[in-house]
């Protein structure tokens, strides 16, 4: 496994990469979650890239960016175990030269939810994701419906952009218990994480709810509020039911796929998860 730190490092490694290249971006303190692209590239591409690089221009003034966990060694530990050929991990001053002032932004998309509770955040995103592209040149890029908006945006900009990137999104992560995967799960109390497991309860049970053919928007939404209400410690961001493919929020009865997201907050950490509920295609009655 080669190690590059600078653009130049990086660009000649790569060059070298035999067959397909799948690029995994992340921010470190790696988990299943991120193991789970990695296998996933590994499976089908040539060569895998990982990026390891804590983004400061997608965290607002405020946001966790100093706190948020690094660990370098045991990344670059879990990238060896899954076969990755080259990691990525350069600093801030080499991915964001003095003076640079170009952005990337795709539009409304980046203003809603977590855009609209994290004002900038997509921009930094984008900009991150269109640089980490131009500068791995992937075939492949490999991101988690975990981060179901931000992988709905890096779909865009590679659509917009041109930039000949087929972005594959792959499945959600879950402990025991349900809660999602994430590198702020580190920022709990075991009391916390208890209550946390809320979210994802809310979410099966509006799953099991459209199943049984509810249609209602504020009732799919209030049984996922309601079961991360009733817990003493939680703040809540937001639920919310929109079009999947659009993310326009839904209201009166959903008749296409629609995702229902969260965002909320349980002492230090701000978690988000989601689930896409579809129309059934096979003709069933509901
Ligand atoms: P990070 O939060 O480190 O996540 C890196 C990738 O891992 C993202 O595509 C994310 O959706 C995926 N991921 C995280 N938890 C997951 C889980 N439980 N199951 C499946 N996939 C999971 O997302 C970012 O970093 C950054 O915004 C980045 C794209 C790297 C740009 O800076």
């Amino acid at each position: 496994m080669e190690i590059a730190r600078t653009v130049e490092e990086c660009r000649a490694l790569r060059a070298a990469l035999p067959g397909a290249v799948g690029v995994v971006p992340t921010m470190g303190a790696l988990h299943e979650g991120h193991r789970s692209l990695m296998r996933r590239a590994r499976a089908e591409c040539g060569s895998v890239i990982a990026t390891i690089f804590v983004n400061p221009t997608q965290f607002a003034p405020g946001e966790d960016y100093t706190a948020y966990p690094r660990q370098e060694e045991a990344d670059l530990a879990v990238c060896e175990a899954e076969g990755v050929d080259l990691v990525f991990m350069p600093s801030v001053e080499e991915m964001y030269p003095a003076g640079a002032t170009t952005t990337v932004s795709v539009g409304e998309l980046s203003k809603i939810l977590e855009g609209a509770s994290r004002p900038g955040h997509f921009d930094g995103v984008a900009t991150v994701v269109t640089k980490l592209f131009a500068i791995t040149r992937p075939d492949r890029g490999y991101f988690g419906q975990k981060d179901a908006q931000q992988l709905m945006v890096i779909r865009r900009l590679a659509r917009d952009l041109q930039l000949g990137v087929d972005v594959v999104g792959c499945p959600i992560i879950r402990e025991e218990g349900g809660l999602a995967l994430s590198s702020r799960n580190a920022y709990l109390t075991d009391e916390e994480r208890a209550q946390a497991r809320s979210i994802s309860r809310g979410l099966r049970r509006a799953e099991a709810a459209w199943l049984g053919g509810l249609r209602d928007a504020s009732a799919l939404r209030g049984m996922v509020h309601d079961e991360i209400a009733a817990q003493p410690l939680a703040r809540i961001d937001y639920v919310s039911l929109a079009d999947a493919e659009t993310l326009a929020e839904c209201d009166g009865r959903a008749t296409r796929d629609v995702l229902l997201s969260v965002a909320a907050r349980f002492g230090k950490a701000r978690l988000i998860d989601n689930t896409v509920l579809r129309v059934p295609t096979d003709g069933a009655r509901v």
